[in-house]
């Protein structure tokens, strides 16, 4: 069964928890669920990996070229995660970067990601409907 790959990074799985004013009060698990249910049509499965270091980010990349299509929360990795970079680099599928708060209504530290030049699309500011939105866009992305 064709699987998608929901990837997030640091900090992303304590959500629910992590300063709900800006991240909403979703978990990552009602998240996870959410997605699985806008793919279900299509007979996807989801493939949930959250990690808070760099490293088992990239070895979940490694480990899923076998899937169609990924959606990728970096959380603060989108601002150095050089290594993460060169890792979705090598995804051999459309992957769409996602990010719950409005980066740019925010920090100066967080308005550059160095992911983003490789995704597909960006979806940012939309809370958690950002992950149901990718997951239709990969839908569409992602031949039959
Ligand atoms: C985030 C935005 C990042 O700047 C931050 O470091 C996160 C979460 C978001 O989903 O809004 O960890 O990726």
């Amino acid at each position: 069964m064709s699987q998608l790959l929901l990837l997030n990074g640091p900090n992303l799985g304590i959500l629910g928890r992590r300063e709900p004013s800006v991240y909403g009060t979703d978990t990552l698990a009602d998240i996870e669920k959410a997605v699985a249910a806008e793919v279900s049509g299509r007979s996807w499965r989801v493939r949930a990996v959250q990690h808070n270091s760099e490293g088992d980010l990239i070895d979940a990349v490694e480990a899923g070229y076998d899937t169609v299509g990924a959606i990728v929360n970096p959380g603060a990795l989108m601002i150095a995660g050089w290594g993460l970079r060169d890792a979705m680099a090598n995804y051999p599928h459309p992957w769409i970067e996602v990010h719950l708060s409005n980066v740019w209504a925010r920090e100066q530290f967080r308005h550059d990601s160095v992911l983003a030049p490789l995704a597909a699309g960006i979806i940012v500011g939309m809370g958690s409907l950002g992950y149901r939105l990718a997951a239709r866009a990969l839908l569409e992305l992602v031949a039959a």
